[in-house]
């Protein structure tokens, strides 16, 4: 343990850190545009600059706090009259060239170039030199758009694919104001899987993702706390929707209800500040049409017609079996392991497998299984056997199957099936009762990934009329009240 001083005020730093990381742990803050807590050190912004007092007070130095080790006694000041004209210089150098063209571009309200200048310049540029002109739309890839001329050349999104990612995708090249962030190789940055996380640690707004392009100002969304269920790691996500006061009233009105953006919700535990792009895409997940109509044999009924029926099946079976949901929340698995657990044999089933050309499995984040709670589920049930018949006993007579990706053509022939599905998809209409159950973003739970971490999703979205949670169905399926 190292004691020494920032604002004058004695802290405790571990020996090996730096100043920023120091000042960081005891709640100071030093602006940063290179430095990231995940990646290496490279110190060219300047931006972080502090001043260090010299012996007696006086004759001291300015310095760049995010490469500079903590010693013993040294007094560190981190918001001097030095320290602040330094950091006006470095924001006329790094705006000399920046177009400052705010009002179009998506990173304005999450900007630190806006925040930074206003907090230490506040000034217009001094510079009486045509700006350089450099590419304003460069397609990186398929997911994201480089605007070379905002581009302040932290080289963040260069070691994040170095570092991070791996796929060694970005770099830059020439020299000077004619600096450029390219691709190496073709295709290595298509087909990084992480690659939208430079979109987020780029500190202004160059690097853009198209799914979000001029979309919406982030100050008309509102982040809702959530878990990626993508895969068994569970990464815990931002989902990014139409605040409530801020509605659209006179376009369609779908557009207040949609997924507008996903970006990673910080965990330590589980994710880091990392995402892989399958999590940026849940829209494509949640916002498949969705099954609104309890049915009959494809037979639209009322709700409660169905779940009478679905209790009237379920209590004269005589060897019912439940194929469990993989993507059932906690809450939903312990009301159906307490209402129903003990009157049927279950199974946990795969709702989801791996999509052609998804990458399975690799060594940051993504897991080969692609359910978010299986953990949960196998606690309290047994797997589906890899022959799905074999979980179907002589003389089985209805199956309960809860959520997607089951076959019914894997069904005992003549078998009753009740099924429990969020989707429109062909095998609703084949069920005896189908009944239609909400989606991850319309209720509150939790999933325990494949580490036994527990994380909590919120609702973003009312449930669609004529749609009822498992959880409170379960109950009612066994004899309980009305959903
Ligand atoms: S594109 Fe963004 S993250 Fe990459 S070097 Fe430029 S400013 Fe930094
Ligand atoms: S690694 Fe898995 S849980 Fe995390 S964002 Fe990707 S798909 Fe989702
Ligand atoms: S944050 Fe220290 S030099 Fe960029």
């Amino acid at each position: 343990m190292i004691e020494f001083f920032i604002d004058g005020q004695l802290v405790k730093a571990e020996d090996d850190q730096t100043v920023m990381q120091a000042a960081r742990a005891n709640g100071f803050f030093i602006p940063y545009f290179c430095w990231h807590p995940q990646l290496s050190v490279p110190g060219n912004c300047r931006i972080c600059v502090v001043e260090v007092e010299g012996e007696g007070g006086g004759g001291g130095w300015v310095d760049i706090a995010c490469n500079m080790p903590v010693t013993r006694g040294m007094r560190v000041l981190t918001d001097s009259e030095k320290v602040r004209a330094r950091r006006k210089d470095t924001l006329q150098f790094i705006t000399l060239n920046h177009p400052v063209d705010c009002g179009i571009c998506d990173k304005a309200g999450e900007c630190t170039l806006q925040d930074y200048h206003y907090a230490y310049n506040g000034a217009p540029s001094v510079s009486r030199d045509a700006k350089v002109r450099a590419t304003k739309f460069y397609p990186l890839s398929e997911r994201i758009v480089l605007d070379n001329e905002r581009c302040i050349l932290c080289s963040r999104c260069v070691r994040f694919t170095h570092e991070i990612s791996k796929s060694h995708a970005l770099g830059i090249q020439n020299r000077g104001d004619h600096s450029l962030v390219r691709p190496v190789e073709t295709g290595l940055f298509e087909n990084d899987p992480y690659s939208d996380n430079v979109v987020d640690i780029c500190p202004v707004g160059a690097l853009l993702s198209r799914q979000f392009l001029h979309k919406a100002r982030v100050w008309y969304l509102q982040p809702t706390p959530s878990v990626c269920p993508g895969c068994e790691r569970g990464c815990t996500v931002n989902i990014w929707h139409r605040r409530n006061e801020w509605k659209l009233k006179a376009l369609d009105a779908r557009q207040n209800a949609r997924i507008d953006r996903v970006t990673p919700l910080e965990n330590p535990a589980v994710n880091g500040p990392w995402i892989c792009n399958k999590g940026r895409d849940l829209a494509q997940i949640f916002e498949r049409a969705r099954a609104a109509q309890a049915m009959l044999k494809g037979r639209p009924v009322e709700l409660q017609v169905a779940v009478d029926s679905a209790r009237a099946l379920i209590g004269a079976a005589r060897q019912p079996v439940a194929l469990v949901s993989s993507w059932g929340s906690n809450e939903e698995l312990a009301a159906f392991d307490a209402a129903l657990g003990r009157r049927f044999t279950c199974h946990v089933k795969s709702d989801w497998l791996p999509a052609p050309g998804e990458r399975i499995e690799d060594d940051v984040l993504i897991r080969p299984d692609k359910n978010p709670n299986r953990a949960a589920a196998c606690a309290r049930f047994h797997a589906l056997p890899a022959d799905p018949r074999a979980a179907f006993p002589p003389g089985c007579d209805l199956v309960l199957v809860w959520g997607e990706g089951f076959s019914f053509a894997q069904l005992p022939p003549g078998v009753k099936i009740v099924y429990l599905n969020a989707y429109l998809q062909p095998e609703n209409g084949h069920a005896d009762v189908f009944l239609p159950i909400s989606v991850q973003t319309e209720r509150n739970g939790h999933y325990t990934n494949f580490q036994g971490v527990v994380s909590a999703f919120q609702a973003c979205f009312a449930k669609q009329a004529g749609v009822v949670d498992a959880e409170t169905l379960f109950p009612a399926l066994a004899g309980g009240s009305t959903p």
